[in-house]
């Protein structure tokens, strides 16, 4: 069983589905604890489950190293065999990512290189694209430009809203990111290291 520590910013319907993965055993993961650089609305998920949450915010101002410092200290006092970004939407600084690399990976709602950054459903709507996807990344200085572990192709449908695409796009990282860790649990970091 992998221990995993999910950084999540927004509503966390990845980590409550990555949750019940790992309740009904199709992932062999335990959540051991649920952070978030604000009080997040998708940290009622880990609460409701009994799984320990923190937050460290990311105030205005607030030096970006010291934050990655101390919410690095926070996550490795968790012990965690791997650190999930799922809609986490802060760009960690690299002391943070070198202290877990290579298990960190991030989940992302576009087909990398396609459409990087915070905005990508938005941006594969506004280019006309027929077709967009979801990736699952390993975490690198650079912001999702780091290895691609598992990417899959999500049409993009006539009269799409954005929370239409993203909601579909939704369902594949979903999918991607069982696959991934499964992985991960079976063959270890040399998985990461493949790419
Ligand atoms: C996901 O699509 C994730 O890839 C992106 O933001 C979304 C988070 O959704 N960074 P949720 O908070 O898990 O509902």
């Amino acid at each position: 069983m992998l221990r995993t520590v999910v950084l999540i910013s927004g509503h966390g319907s990845n980590l409550r589905a990555f949750l019940g993965a790992c309740a009904d055993g199709t992932v062999p993961a335990t959540v051991v604890a649920v952070g978030a650089d604000s009080e997040a609305p998708g940290l009622e998920h880990a609460r409701s489950a009994g799984i320990p949450v923190f937050v460290e915010p990311l105030e205005r101002g607030v030096d970006r190293d010291a934050w990655g410092d101390r919410l690095a200290d926070v996550v490795e006092s968790c012990a965690p065999d791997l650190v999930i970004l799922s809609g986490f939407m802060r760009v960690l600084p690299p002391t943070f990512v070198h202290r877990f690399a290579p298990m960190i990976i991030n989940t992302h709602p576009s087909f990398l290189p396609e459409f990087p950054g915070a905005h990508a459903v938005r941006d594969a709507s506004a280019a006309g694209v027929t077709e967009t996807g979801a990736s699952v990344i390993v975490v690198d200085d650079g912001v999702d430009t780091g290895p691609i572990l598992a990417q899959r192709r999500v049409p993009v449908l006539d009269g799409d809203t954005e929370t239409v695409l993203h909601d579909r796009i939704k369902i594949v990282e979903r999918e991607l990111l069982a696959e991934v860790v499964r992985d991960l649990a079976a063959r270890g970091s040399a998985v990461l290291q493949e790419n």
